[in-house]
């Protein structure tokens, strides 16, 4: 069971207000679809509800499972449950993938994961992701192709089973093949576990294929539009302008700022630092 609550929330970054009051509940098993414009705060909602400490909540409330999650560190976060997929995974050289793994699922547990029970579910998921099993043995994304690194994220969310996975754009960067791989780990991890889904993407082909159970739209950093296929395939058809007319109101220019990868740069930053502030 889980259930997450987001309350009236604002989020800024460097003085920039990007999340202007979201409401939005995942209830238990949901599979959310979040769609919007490029820069309208997509990806900060989910850096917030993950603790990244370049977000600033300024106001509203987070609850998971009843909890605040606000008050919460990201490593608790991430052992309550709650998982985000990069939509740029960073690289980390010197760290082998499979350590990584096994100290992530070891984390999210009170006893240490045998080395032949790790072994037989790193090899189970990989082979579901249809990844080649050196690619484990490999330094955390360092030199993977996109396609790869994306489906390495899909490998830890395998891994550690949370209970609401968060996939920012998980097809950008993937052929048709690995889009119907990652459509299928998808699909099996929510209809076996009791994992809600909070999915990110511009496209209808990966809603197709996991067939959300709700879709929301999100401009100027609020959530406009509440609906269901209908909604996906007619943005897919017409794209963003209709809702600025039906529901009269402007799409706010974003700043062209290149896309910054939210992993790299919050990693960076406690490499440097030695500390996430
Ligand atoms: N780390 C950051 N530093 C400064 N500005 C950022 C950062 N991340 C995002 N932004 C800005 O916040 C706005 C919303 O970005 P984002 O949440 O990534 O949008 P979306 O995911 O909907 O495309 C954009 O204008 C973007 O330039
Ligand atoms: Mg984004």
């Amino acid at each position: 069971m889980s259930k997450l609550e987001i309350k009236n929330l604002h989020v800024k970054i460097e003085d920039l207000e990007i999340l202007k009051g979201v409401d939005l509940t995942i209830e238990n098993k949901e599979m959310v679809a979040l769609l919007g414009p490029n820069g309208h705060g997509k990806s900060t909602l989910l850096g917030a509800i993950m603790g990244n400490p370049r977000y600033e909540v300024t106001e509203g409330e987070i609850y998971f499972n009843g909890e605040d999650v606000l008050k919460m560190s990201v490593d608790e976060r991430s052992r309550k449950g709650i998982f985000l997929a990069f939509q740029n995974p960073c690289e980390i050289p010197g760290v082998i993938n499979a350590d990584f793994f096994k100290s992530a699922m070891n984390a999210h547990s009170d006893k240490k994961i045998s080395l032949y029970k790790f072994y037989k579910e790193l090899e189970n998921a990989t082979k579901e992701v249809k990844m080649p099993f050196d690619l484990v043995n490999r330094t955390l994304n360092e030199g993977f192709s996109g396609g790869e690194k994306k489906r390495n994220e899909i490998l830890q969310m395998k891994l550690l089973n949370p209970a609401l996975a968060m996939l920012d754009e998980i097809d950008s960067g993937l052929d048709v093949d690995a889009i119907n791989i990652v459509s299928e780990a998808i699909n099996k991890q929510f209809s076996e576990k009791d994992t809600s889904f909070l999915v990110i993407s511009h496209y209808a082909r990966l809603f197709d294929l996991i067939k959300p159970t709700v879709a929301y739209v999100m401009i100027n950093g609020k959530i406009v539009l509440k609906g269901d296929e209908s909604l996906i395939k007619r943005i897919d058809k017409e794209g963003y302008t209709w809702i600025k007319n039906e529901l009269n109101i402007e799409i706010e220019k974003t700043d062209k700022k290149a896309p910054i990868s939210i992993g790299t740069c919050a990693t960076k930053e406690v490499i440097k630092n030695g500390s996430s502030k």
